[in-house]
C-alpha cells in the first residue's frame, strides 16, 4: 500500500516517533523505487543521522549512490545544518555588507555570530535546504523520500513556510509603507536625488538599497510559497506517519495528523510497523492482543486514513539485502 503510494507521488515524508522505523521504511520505500525504474532519492533531515548506518556507508550531504543493481537510480542524502546555516549565513552577511555603511560591517560580524546560536536558525536552515532539494528533486528525480526528525520537530517544519511566508509579507507590508513615507519626506525636501524618467540623475543609495532589500525578500518569499505548493498538494506529495502499535505513539499519531492536517498536509498513510506475531508462544499473542487494542483507538480516531501493518521481524534491518526484503512487506 506505501509503495503504491510512493509511485503516485513525487515527494513523500515519513515521521513519527523516535524509533518507530522512520528511516528504515524510508530507505525501502526509495529502494522499491529505483527497482521499478524511477530515480530515487531519500534524504534525512534529521540532525542525528542514521542512514548512512542503516546503508553501511557514508552518505554526508551530497546526493551519494546507494544499493547495487538498481542501476545507480537510488541517492541517498543527510542534511547538514551546520553547513547550510554557515552557507546562508555568509550570503546574509555579504549581503548586509553590501547594504550597510562601511563603519558597521564588524556590527554585522557581531550579529550573525548571535544569529547562528539563535532559536530557529537550525530550523529555518534545514527548511531552506529541503526547499532546494525539493526544486532539485523536481528536475532531477522522479520520487524524493524525506525521512524526519521524530513528531514535535517535524510538525514544526512543515507549518514553517505557512509562518515564513507571512511574516516576510508582513516585512514587506512595512518596507512599502516606510518606503512611500520616504518618499513623500523626499518630495518635501525639494525632489533630491529622485529620479525622474529619462534623466541620468543617479538613484538614491537609499531607494535602491530598499529595493535590493524587497527583492530578496521577494525571492525568498517565492522559494518558501513554491515549498508550500508542494507540500499541501496532495497528487504530488503526501506525508506518512510511522507508529508502534503503542498507547504513546498512537497518541502522539493522532496529536500529528491533527497539527499536519491543520497546516494543510495530507496525511496518505499510517504505517503500523513491528507488530508483533499471534502464532508464536503466549507472550507475544498477549502483547499483539494490546497492541490490537491501541489500534481500535487509532481507527476510531482517523478512521480514513489508509492503514499498514508491517510485522516485527526477527533481527534489525540493516544493509540493502534486509531492506530489500523489508520493501516487500509494505
Ligand atoms: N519491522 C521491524 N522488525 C524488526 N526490526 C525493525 C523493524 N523496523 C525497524 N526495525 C529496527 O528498529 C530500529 C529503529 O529503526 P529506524 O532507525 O528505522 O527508526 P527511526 O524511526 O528512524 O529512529 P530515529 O527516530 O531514532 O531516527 C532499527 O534497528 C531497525 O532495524
Ligand atoms: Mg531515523
Amino acid at each position: 500500500m506505501l509503495l503504491t503510494l510512493a509511485a503516485e507521488r513525487r515527494v513523500l515524508f515519513l515521521g513519527g516517533k523516535g524509533g518507530v522505523g522512520k528511516t528504515t521504511v524510508a530507505s525501502a520505500v526509495a529502494l522499491a523505487a529505483a527497482r521499478e525504474g524511477r530515480r530515487a532519492l531519500v534524504v534525512s533531515t534529521d540532525p542525528a543521522h542514521n542512514l548512512g548506518h542503516l546503508w553501511g556507508q557514508r552518505i554526508g550531504d551530497r546526493a551519494t549512490p546507494l544499493g547495487d543493481g538498481v542501476g545507480g537510480r537510488l541517492r541517498g542524502l543527510e542534511i547538514d545544518p551546520d553547513a547550510t546555516t554557515d552557507r546562508h549565513l555568509k550570503d546574509v552577511a555579504h549581503t548586509l555588507k553590501r547594504l550597510m555603511p562601511d563603519n558597521l560591517a564588524g556590527e554585522v560580524d557581531k550579529h550573525m555570530d548571535l544569529s547562528r546560536r539563535s532559536p530557529g536558525t537550525h530550523e529555518a536552515a534545514v527548511l531552506e535546504r529541503m526547499t532546494e532539494l525539493v526544486e532539485m528533486g523536481m528536475q532531477d528525480y522522479d520520487l524524493v523520500v524525506f525521512d524526519t526528525a521524530p513528531s514535535g520537530h517535524t510538525a514544526r517544519l512543515m507549518a514553517l513556510p505557512e509562518v515564513m511566508t507571512a511574516w516576510t509579507d508582513g516585512l514587506l507590508n512595512r518596507r512599502e509603507k516606510s518606503a512611500k513615507l520616504g518618499a513623500a519626506m523626499r518630495g518635501l525636501d525639494g525632489d533630491r536625488g529622485r529620479t525622474v524618467l529619462g534623466s541620468t540623475a543617479p538613484r538614491d543609495p537609499i531607494e535602491e538599497r530598499d529595493d535590493e532589500i524587497r527583492s530578496i525578500l521577494l525571492r525568498r518569499r517565492d522559494r518558501l510559497a513554491g515549498l508550500r505548493e508542494v507540500l499541501v498538494d496532495s497528487a504530488l506529495s503526501s506525508f506518512a506517519i510511522v507508529l508502534a502499535a503503542e498507547r504513546l505513539p498512537v497518541l502522539e499519531t493522532i496529536e500529528l495528523n491533527a497539527e499536519l492536517t491543520r497546516t494543510g498536509v495530507d496525511i496518505g498513510a499510517l504505517v503500523v510497523n513491528k507488530r508483533s506475531p499471534a502464532d508464536r508462544g503466549d507472550f507475544l499473542a498477549r502483547r499483539r492482543a494490546v497492541e490490537d487494542e491501541h489500534l481500535v483507538t487509532l481507527r476510531d480516531a482517523l478512521p480514513r486514513v489508509p492503514l499498514q501493518e508491517v510485522p516485527l521481524g526477527e533481527e534489525d534491518v540493516v544493509g540493502p539485502a534486509a531492506l530489500e526484503r523489508f520493501a516487500t512487506l509494505l
